[in-house]
């Protein structure tokens, strides 16, 4: 990857910008991720020629784009080892993707004081769904603690595994303290119980190679823009008999066999989940992302990120003042900190101002929040087009940063 990196960053058009005539250092990649001219050339592409809407057409370019995200349909499959491509239901993101599976999990199998098990360090994308869904049903919401280092409490995690948790949803890589939870275990002690897991894989899709059979996951949600694909399109996947049991939230035309005023029945998984015309063109997008991806091999980009993660965490290490949250031993490229004396958000100002993007905020995950006692926390994220000299361009930055506070 090292001898590539330029040919990769060449890729990313977005990325040869000057911001305050400084050179951009884009390390905002787990809010989302740069587009490679691929992504954007394969929907230009299809807007240009092929264009058409998708499952209802007979004439010729209706089919050639019903062809087109069907075939993507089929090379997320293959990226996530899913053994049948009628398990991949393409949602707008994670945030739908966990929304339809809160609403139909619970519209099919939950009553009143069955319990659904999620984590401290969850996104609110899978807070606020469940809740919502607590409030209409009465289920209750139960939460696994963490310890300091940010990694799971496993022992409290198995003990909130009761005769009444039907679902255990989880983040699987965090998007603020870069945690990488021990998934297989998650779902082996779920399932010594009788009990689904999903995973909220947002932040681990792009880094490493996931086998949703080996992990033996039931459910797993992404969204597209966080692996070099567009937004307004992602992923959740279900094993197929949990599919074709479960009752779709949302109604419309596509995802219907035959409607009369009677009586509607659905069409078969995933189409049952798919109502109205989909994000064709993001589809399409995320296709060509995933092959990009692929190309270059999710391992050696985990690999590669890991390496950059480890000079970074070494490098802010080194600074006074400087505190990080999360020390977890299995980690993705994700460090969240804050600086003794500074705001995030002046942290954030002051390093825009050296061309450096990073997120200042909550990062969605308020709990977390509370649980480090702070309102807000600095976080870097790496990509495959970042640089170790741009980590210390950012190490530079944060000293004058530092200098400038007087701290
Ligand atoms: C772990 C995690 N879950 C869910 C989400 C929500 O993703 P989206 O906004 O693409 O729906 C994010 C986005 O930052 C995330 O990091």
């Amino acid at each position: 990857m090292y001898g590539v990196i330029e040919d990769i960053r060449d890729d990313f058009p977005a990325l040869h910008q000057r911001i305050f005539d400084k050179p951009l250092v884009y390390l905002d990649t787990a809010a989302t991720a740069q587009k490679p001219r691929m992504v954007l050339e394969a929907m230009t592409d299809f807007y240009m020629n092929d264009y058409s809407n998708i499952h209802r057409g007979v004439h010729s370019l209706s089919m050639r784009a019903t062809a087109l995200y069907e075939d993507v349909r089929v090379t997320v499959a293959k990226f996530i080892q899913a053994a049948d491509s009628d398990s991949i239901i393409f949602t707008r993101g994670t945030t739908e993707g966990l929304n339809l599976l809160a609403q139909s999990f619970c519209l099919t199998h939950m009553k009143p004081g069955d319990r659904v098990l999620i984590s401290q360090m969850d996104h609110h994308a899978n807070i606020v769904p469940w809740q919502m869904m607590r409030d209409r049903y009465g289920i209750i919401l139960d939460v696994c603690p963490i310890f300091p280092s940010g990694e799971l409490d496993l022992e409290a995690y198995e003990n909130l595994l009761t005769d009444r948790t039907r679902l255990v949803s989880i983040i699987h890589t965090s998007n603020v303290l870069g945690t990488v939870n021990p998934v297989k275990k998650l779902v082996e002690l779920a399932h010594a119980k009788n009990i689904l897991v999903c995973l909220d894989s947002a932040q681990a899709i792009a880094h490493g190679s996931i086998d949703v059979q080996s992990l033996d996951v039931d459910f797993l949600v992404f969204s597209g823009h966080k692996i070099y694909g567009p937004t307004g399109v992602g992923v959740l996947y279900g094993k197929l008999k949990h599919l074709e049991k479960l009752i779709p939230a949302f109604g419309g035309g596509s995802m219907i066999e035959s409607v009369s005023f009677e009586k509607t029945t659905y069409a078969r998984a995933p189409l049952k989940f798919e109502p109205g015309t989909p994000p064709i063109a993001e589809v399409i997008g995320l296709g060509a992302a995933i092959e990009y991806v692929s190309a270059l091999g999710v391992d050696q980009i985990g690999l590669y990120e890991q390496g950059l993660t480890d000079y970074a965490l070494g490098a802010l290490r080194d600074i006074s003042g400087l505190k990080i949250y999360g020390e977890a031993v299995e980690r993705a490229g994700v460090i969240a900190f804050n600086l003794e004396g500074i705001h995030p958000h002046d942290v954030g100002t002051l390093l825009d101002q050296e061309g450096i993007a990073i997120r200042a905020g909550h990062h969605c995950a308020m709990p977390l929040m509370t649980y480090y006692q702070v309102p807000a926390m600095n976080r870097i994220s790496f990509g495959i087009y970042n640089t170790v000299d741009e980590i210390d361009v950012l190490t530079r930055a944060i000293v004058k940063a530092k200098k400038i506070f007087g701290v």
